[in-house]
Formats: structure tokens, C-alpha cells, sequence
């Protein structure tokens, strides 16, 4: 999916993150705390995020706030990540700048490294699950000659939602 989160400055970014988890009350991501996405998310929790299924001319997008899980449940979806996924979490730092070949090499080397290792491998604890916790949602469902339907969905206290339709 793709998420859209803001500096404090209204200044936006945006970039694709794997639906982990659809919950009752959030969707979950995992990310790194210092990562940009991380950062803007600990300033500014307002985020956005918009799914999209080509084949069957379908989009969801959901807007509300991103905090991150307890370290329980960090924990958990670090545990279901694969070993080369955790190694290279490990190895590498999100959004650093690398300047020169030899040193992506060496990062190449240092998660092989980490991966061939007996031990397991620990949780950094900048890794994060995230959720977001819907404030709207709007299901847009494509048709041709751009007679689209759109449904939105706006929450109104902590268990009741309003819906309408827009127009295409
Ligand atoms: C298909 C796909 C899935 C991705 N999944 C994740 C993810 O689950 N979590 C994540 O932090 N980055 C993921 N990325 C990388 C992000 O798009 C992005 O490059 C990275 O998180 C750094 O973003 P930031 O600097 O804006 O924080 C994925 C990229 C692609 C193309």
C-alpha cells in the first residue's frame, strides 16, 4: 500500500509499505523509527494510505493517525519476518546515505554475516510495527465510462460511522 505521512510543516511523503495486518481497529506496517516515514510519524501522526487492486478496477484509502505497537507485538511481527529480512534490518540503517560501492558491498557482506550466524537475531528496537487507526475510509469501485462508486466512510465517536456516497 502506499503511505503518505507529513513533516509538522505540511511538507508530504509518500512510499509503498506492506499491508502486514488488517485488524478491527487499525491497519499494520512495520518500519524503522528513525526512517524518514518514522520520523514525520513521531512529529506529526496524521497519515494516509491508499490500496490499489488493478485487476478488479478497486481502491481503498484510508486516512487517521499512525503510533506505533507495544514491543510486544514489535516483537511478534519481528519473529515472522524472514531471516534475510531481519539480517538486512540489522546490517543496514534506513535512509543513510552510502557513498561509495565498497561500502554497499560491505553491507551486502556484513547481513550475509549476520545471516549465516547461529544466533538468532534480536529485534533492533527501532524496528516497529505501526497501526493506523482509520478516521475515513472510502471504497471506490471503477466502472466504465468513469461511472465510478464511491463510498465514504467517516467515524463518528469510537464505534459509530456515517457514510455517503460521492460522485465519480
Ligand atoms: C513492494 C514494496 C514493499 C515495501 N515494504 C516496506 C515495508 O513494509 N516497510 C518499510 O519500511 N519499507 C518498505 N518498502 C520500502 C519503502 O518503500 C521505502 O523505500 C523505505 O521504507 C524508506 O522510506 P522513507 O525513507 O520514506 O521512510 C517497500 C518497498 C516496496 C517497493
Amino acid at each position: 500500500m502506499t503511505l503518505s505521512t507529513a513533516t509538522l510543516a505540511g511538507v508530504v511523503s509518500s512510499r509503498t509499505v506492506l499491508l502486514k495486518r488488517n485488524d478491527s481497529d487499525k491497519l499494520v506496517f512495520e518500519s524503522e523509527d528513525f526512517s524518514r516515514k518514522g520520523r514525520e510519524l513521531a512529529a506529526n501522526p496524521q497519515a494516509a494510505v491508499t490500496l490499489y487492486w488493478k485487476e478488479v478496477h478497486r481502491q481503498v484509502t484510508v486516512t487517521g493517525q499512525a503510533r506505533p505497537l507495544s514491543d510486544e507485538e514489535s516483537d511478534e511481527m519481528w519473529r515472522q519476518r524472514g531471516r534475510a529480512n531481519q539480517a538486512a534490518t540489522v546490517a543496514t540503517h534506513e535512509g543513510d546515505v552510502i557513498s561509495s560501492l565498497e561500502e554497499e558491498l560491505e553491507l551486502h557482506k556484513k547481513a550475509d554475516a549476520i545471516f549465516s550466524a547461529a544466533a538468532p537475531i534480536a529485534r533492533p528496537s527501532s524496528y516497529r510495527a505501526y497501526g493506523l487507526y482509520p478516521v475515513t475510509i472510502e471504497f471506490w469501485e471503477g466502472s466504465e465510462a468513469r461511472l465510478h462508486r464511491r463510498l465514504f466512510y467517516e467515524q463518528q465517536g469510537s464505534h459509530s460511522w456515517a457514510w455517503r456516497r460521492l460522485q465519480p
